[in-house]
């Protein structure tokens, strides 16, 4: 009795000391639209586990200017500004020095998710983060109106070149002037190098850098390449594609303004919501392939990290473990869109009846090829915007793919000097 009567003060005690010392911890966390509820079930559970409270911080959306805003906010080391936080999968390496070390606290998730991911996540030996989710390019299209017009998926550019040209022009004529062939992000961006290796290396043209660090970008097929996607420019793509985000691509698309998208998978579970103008018209699949080539689809993807700053790393880990676990990557899914990390969602029945075309997107990340990001070590901002920027160049009509891709080759030699850093 009496041993019970100490055990309790004993647990009163602690319960108020971890209320006396209960922090204030950062998540990112866009608190808008249907990430919202997200958030709010994230906190919910953080809260009620740790006795700490959650806000929210958002962060541009593109994840190059992301990118330059923590590496202004770990260079004051400043503990209040972020405690967990996702890093783009080709920045991991880059932010090393400012996020924790979780390799011993997440030792035991590592046989739950998707290896390729894991190990991307893996600096000088040390787990640095851990995969949120998983993206890698695909095509979207209006089945409806393929159908109405007796027309295939594309499996080739030049296959989606024709068809785009030739439900445009149908649909123009039936009255729907703003309609467009295809919609792709091709502002000056991460994502317009995401495109751009999928156009590139589809032809056969390489992957700008290869894995030994050689430069290789100044090459026919990589110019054929840029030249085909200049071509779609006011023709079966919009001016307007030029300050396209994925989240502008989108809207075009789902409102029924466009009959292709090349987009990452978030934005099939959104297309499909009851809300959405093209709910039960659309299909996904791989890219086309390039002429002589085959479908390529850049590997993208997010994942948690801890600021190596945060002040309280413990909760912070605490919180990471929360939005890694299944039942919070189901809901990322089921009100954002984005495709698991963890194995064995891909058999959960819930998760099969909630996005039955993850299986086939399981096929597309499985072969999904990399940007540059690991050969070029700490230079990969510099050598992507250097890609975002040349591509942009041909895709605007200053430059010719031949002309661009001789000047990338020699810039990118420019920032290697003599082997990568
Ligand atoms: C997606 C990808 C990411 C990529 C970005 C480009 O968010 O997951 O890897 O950098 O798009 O816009």
């Amino acid at each position: 009795m009496k041993v019970r009567t100490l055990s309790m003060v004993a647990a009163l005690v602690a319960a108020s000391l971890n209320v006396a010392k209960a922090d204030t911890l950062r998540m990112e966390c866009a608190p808008t639209g249907a990430g919202k509820e997200f958030c709010d079930y994230v906190k919910d559970r953080f809260e009620t586990q740790t006795g700490h409270t959650l806000e929210f911080i958002e962060f541009p959306p593109s994840s190059d200017e992301k990118l330059g805003l923590f590496q202004q906010l770990f260079a004051a080391r400043d503990g209040n500004a972020v405690d967990l936080f996702q890093a783009d999968t080709v920045w991991v390496g880059l932010l090393d020095r400012h996020t924790l070390d979780l390799t011993e606290q997440v030792a035991e998730l590592e046989a739950d998710f998707f290896p390729g991911a894991w190990q991307n996540n893996i600096v000088n030996g040390r787990v640095k983060a851990v995969p949120a989710f998983l993206d890698s390019g695909a095509l979207y299209y209006r089945q409806d109106l393929l159908e109405k017009y007796g027309e295939q998926p594309p499996a080739s550019w030049e296959e989606l070149t024709r068809i785009a040209t030739r439900i445009q022009e149908g649909e123009r004529a039936a009255g729907h002037r703003n309609f467009w062939g295809l919609v792709f992000q091709g502002k000056s961006y991460e994502g317009l190098t995401c495109n751009a290796l999928e156009w590139v290396a589809s032809h056969g043209g390489g992957d700008f850098v290869d894995s030994d660090g050689q430069v290789t970008i100044d090459n026919a097929r990589a110019a054929r390449a840029l030249d085909m996607a200049a071509g779609w420019v006011g023709t079966i793509a919009p001016q307007g594609a030029l300050g396209y985000m994925e989240e502008e691509a989108r809207a075009v698309f789902q409102n029924g303004g466009a009959l292709f998208m090349r987009n990452w998978p978030y934005a099939y579970v959104l297309a499909q919501a009851d809300n959405s103008p093209v709910k039960g018209k659309v299909g996904v699949m791989p890219l086309p392939s390039g002429a002589e080539g085959e479908s390529v689809a850049a590997l993208g993807g997010w994942q948690w990290s801890v600021s190596a700053y945060s002040k309280n790393p413990e909760a912070a880990v605490a919180l990471l473990k929360i939005v890694s676990d299944a039942e919070a990557q189901k809901k990322a899914l089921q009100l954002v869109g984005v495709a698991p990390s963890r194995v064995a969602l891909y058999e959960d029945p819930e998760v099969l009846a909630m996005a039955p075309y993850l299986a086939e997107f399981r096929d597309i990340f499985a072969n999904a090829r990399p940007r540059p990001a690991t050969q070029t070590r700490g230079q990969y901002a510099r050598v992507s915007n250097a890609i975002y920027n040349a591509t942009y160049n041909v895709l605007s009509g200053r430059s010719s793919g031949e002309q661009a891709v001789a000047d990338l080759q020699s810039r990118l030699e420019r920032i290697k000097g003599k082997d990568w850093r």
